[in-house]
């Protein structure tokens, strides 16, 4: 064979994928045919009416697909690409032979016309001339005009390079242009002397794009008729090889994206090359999730592997949480310290506020320039110590104006600390009197004063203990009543008096009591007579008298004069001190319901007795049996105390020198002639625990335990 053989081809230099994950879901509109011998043909190709998408319609014929129909087109598909939006077919190649033997063309031309939405693929095809001076065009259209040619020289077709590399040898390629859809290929006639031999038989594969429509998605989505993209989970994209739309599932589906079951949600989990996972895969709809199994660890199990986590990494993981929750601790007592010491800041202020309110700073200076050393003051935490936090168990009693508790100081010291509730301001001037009166006083049958604490909005006064109940609660209290031998209530009403006698004329400045009465005369060891509560105690100044706007005193003692003249006078407290002495003989209170449920008053019905001369019958029956002629004289001396007029009264200290006259006799009598009294006072000495009484005594009898027990 001499002649020269030159022709052109369009040469794929790509092998297009095939669809990787149709094998699940159809590729064809239901009810069509999907494959045709080997190819799989996906919609929007088809065969057949109804089957395709306008323009993309093919024929199946002994086994192969053509575009179109074999007879009107003659093109063979070789290949479909769904998503690349791609297709093989044939082209006619172009010959120029002179010797032409059995050939199939010898036009020496081809033209090709992709047709709509199809157009010769820029990036997978060349224009390749094969021959010895060969000199080949390609003249085409996109929207422009254009073209591009190739020349290629040899000797002889032994020189032609054979090993399919177009190297340059017999052999040239060009470039094709974007967006060609019809092309004519043609020879330079001068360059004629080739030779070459027919290797390819039925044309060579052209790779041509095509797209859904020619609009861009933005215009292609408001043409609903025509959209293509209408499977769910599918989206429009530009396609980047021609003019126009292509169709795709969304991100974790798979399948036709150009009908609308197409897109199929991928389980990634079977396809671990291309969706890797290093721990436990799980797949969801769109998309897989990857996680470690416990006790192994990775950064990003979908890219690295999981790790077990080591035991010092562990121990490492322990050490920074013990870390952290221990500086968040440390923080949370810094923080509670903080708050407490502002807390304490306050709390001393208004020590502090209260101190100074309390006349404590004026308490101060007179401690300071009387020099009394005897009156200490107390810090509130002490007292507090003391009772135990004012347990109620500690309480001794409890009056209209405070309660007394018990206390037990460091120095294991007993004590009475009187706690009032409220005190308004003219009372806190009061107490800065009463602490400075008391404070000076010293005598075995007063209630010493120990102390007070000013460090609290109502000042607490702290007394001495008097462990052994009040004189009424001796007379008065108890189921059973003790015997309480004449001696004792000689000696109660002696020490009794001496103590207000000591008030009204030895302390400076004198002091009148201001509510004698039995429930403030305590009783000590021995039952030692103390009197107490000097709440309305006053200093008088020798030539004033103080005149009152309340009356203060409890019923039953009440001087009838001081009712009258509002003038609290020492004689007040001799009319009540004379209902103690009452008290004292007759064992009754001094408002008292007789058998008849009338309530009478004692110092009253005593003194209509003594005018009826019918002592006898108002007396105490246990010691009626002794010393007639005593227990007259002690009466006599009520009777005096009892005067309606203050100054035919005796002075307390008068009083109180009677009293030992009478008792001495008394006792001179008991050694003369012994009388053998049960000293019932040591029989019963549970007595003072039964003080539930209270009650009994009605609503006129004030149990005034306020006092410094
Ligand atoms: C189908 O493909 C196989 C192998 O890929 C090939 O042997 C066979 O000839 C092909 N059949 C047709 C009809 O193209
Ligand atoms: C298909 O094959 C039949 C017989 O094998 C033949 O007659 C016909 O021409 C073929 N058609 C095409 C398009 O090749
Ligand atoms: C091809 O198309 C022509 C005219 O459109 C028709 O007559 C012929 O039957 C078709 N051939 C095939 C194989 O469909
Ligand atoms: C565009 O062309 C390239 C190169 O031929 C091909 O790989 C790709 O599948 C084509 N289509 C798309 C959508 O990228
Ligand atoms: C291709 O070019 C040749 C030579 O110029 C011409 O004869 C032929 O008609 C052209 N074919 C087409 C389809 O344009
Ligand atoms: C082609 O070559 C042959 C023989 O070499 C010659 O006869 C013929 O004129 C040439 N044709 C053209 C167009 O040059
Ligand atoms: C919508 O598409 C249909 C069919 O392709 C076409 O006839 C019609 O003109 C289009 N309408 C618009 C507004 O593009
Ligand atoms: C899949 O899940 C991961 C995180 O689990 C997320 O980052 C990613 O965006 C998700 N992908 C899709 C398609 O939802
Ligand atoms: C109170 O008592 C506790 C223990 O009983 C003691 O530690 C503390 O110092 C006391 N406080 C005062 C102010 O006495
Ligand atoms: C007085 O009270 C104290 C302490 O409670 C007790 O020890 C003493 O026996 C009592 N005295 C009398 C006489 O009851
Ligand atoms: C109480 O009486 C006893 C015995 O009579 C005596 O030893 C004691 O000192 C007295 N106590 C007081 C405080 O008077
Ligand atoms: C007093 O009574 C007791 C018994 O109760 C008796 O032993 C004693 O001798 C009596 N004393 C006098 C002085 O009667």
């Amino acid at each position: 064979m001499a002649g020269a053989l030159p022709w052109l081809i369009f040469a794929a230099t790509l092998l297009l994928p095939t669809i990787k994950s149709s094998t699940a879901s159809r590729m064809a509109k239901p009810g069509c045919r999907e494959t045709c011998g080997n190819l799989t043909i996906p919609y929007p190709f088809g065969i057949g009416e109804g089957c395709f998408r306008e323009g993309f319609d093919v024929s199946c014929e002994n086994d192969t697909v053509y575009r179109h129909n074999s007879t009107t087109s003659g093109i063979q598909i070789y290949n479909i690409n769904l998503l690349g939006g791609q297709a093989t077919h044939s082209t006619f190649i172009a010959s120029n032979c002179f010797y032409n033997k059995n050939n199939f063309n010898t036009g020496g031309w081809a033209s090709l016309d992709t047709g709509e939405f199809f157009t010769v693929s820029s990036k997978a095809n060349k224009l390749t001339a094969v021959g010895c001076n060969t000199l080949a065009f390609l003249v085409g259209s996109n929207e422009h005009s254009v073209g591009a040619g190739c020349f290629s020289k040899c000797t002889d077709k032994k020189s032609v390079d054979r090993s399919g590399q177009c190297s340059g040898m017999g052999c040239c390629q060009t470039s094709i242009a974007p967006n060609v859809f019809s092309s004519n290929i043609t020879f330079d006639l001068r360059f004629n002397n080739s030779e070459f031999t027919k290797e390819f038989k039925d044309g060579v594969p052209t790779v041509l794009d095509w797209v859904a429509g020619n609009e861009n998605c933005n215009e292609a989505v408001k043409n609903m008729s025509s959209y293509a993209c209408i499977g769910k989970n599918s989206h429009c994209i530009e396609s980047p090889n021609a003019t126009g739309y292509l169709c795709t599932c969304n991100d974790g589906f798979a399948g036709n994206p150009y009908l609308e079951e197409g897109c199929q949600d991928i389980d990634e989990c079977s396809f671990p090359d291309q969706y890797p996972c290093h721990g436990i895969c799980s797949n969801m709809i769109g998309n897989y999730s990857c996680l470690c199994k416990s006790g192994t660890r990775s950064t990003d199990p979908k890219k690295e592997t999981c790790n077990p986590v080591g035991v010092s990494e562990r121990a490492k993981l322990i050490k920074v949480s013990i870390g952290i929750s221990a500086s968040a601790m440390l923080l949370l007592i810094c923080i509670f310290v903080l708050l407490m010491e502002c807390q304490k800041r306050k709390l001393r202020k208004e020590k502090k506020t209260f101190f100074q309110q309390n006349g404590g700073l004026l308490l101060y200076e007179q401690i300071m320039s009387k020099h009394v050393d005897t009156v200490r003051i107390f810090t509130r935490e002490e007292l507090e110590n003391a009772t135990n936090n004012f347990d109620s168990s500690r309480e001794l009693g409890r009056g209209g104006h405070g309660t007394v508790y018990k206390g037990i100081l460091k120095d294991s010291r007993e004590v009475a600390i009187k706690r009032s509730k409220i005190m308004n301001v003219a009372e806190k001037d009061e107490f800065v009197q009463e602490m400075i009166i008391l404070s000076q006083i010293n005598h075995r049958n007063v209630v010493k004063l120990l102390g007070c604490c000013l460090e609290v909005e109502v000042p607490m006064l702290v007394y001495e203990c008097i462990p052994n109940g009040s004189l009424f609660e001796l007379m008065h209290g108890g189921y059973r009543k003790p015997h309480i031998s004449l001696d004792a209530r000689l000696r109660i009403a002696q020490e009794s008096a001496e103590a207000l006698a000591y008030l009204h004329s030895s302390a400076s400045p004198p002091i009148i009591h201001g509510d004698v009465k039995s429930p403030n005369i305590l009783l000590g060891e021995n039952y030692t007579a103390k009197v107490t509560d000097f709440g309305a105690s006053r200093m008088v100044a020798t030539d004033e008298i103080q005149f009152m706007t309340l009356l203060q005193g409890t019923i039953g003692y009440l001087d009838p004069e001081y009712i009258q003249e509002r003038q609290l006078t020492d004689k007040s407290d001799v009319y009540s001190f004379g209902v103690v002495l009452l008290e004292l003989i007759t064992r009754k209170f001094a408002i008292y319901s007789d058998g008849a449920g009338e309530t009478k008053n004692l110092a009253s019905s005593f003194l209509l007795a003594m005018k009826e001369n019918s002592l006898q019958s108002i007396l105490d029956q246990n010691i009626l049996e002794f010393e007639t002629e005593l227990l007259q004289e002690v009466a006599q001396l009520a009777k005096c105390c009892l005067s309606m007029r203050g100054e035919e009264r005796p002075l307390m200290t008068e009083v109180a020198e009677k009293l030992k006259t009478i008792r001495s006799r008394w006792r001179e009598q008991l050694t003369q002639n012994p009388i053998n009294e049960t000293e019932c006072l040591l029989e019963n000495p549970s007595w003072h625990y039964h003080l539930s009484i209270t009650g009994q005594h009605g609503s006129l009898m004030s149990l005034d335990l306020e006092s410094g027990r």
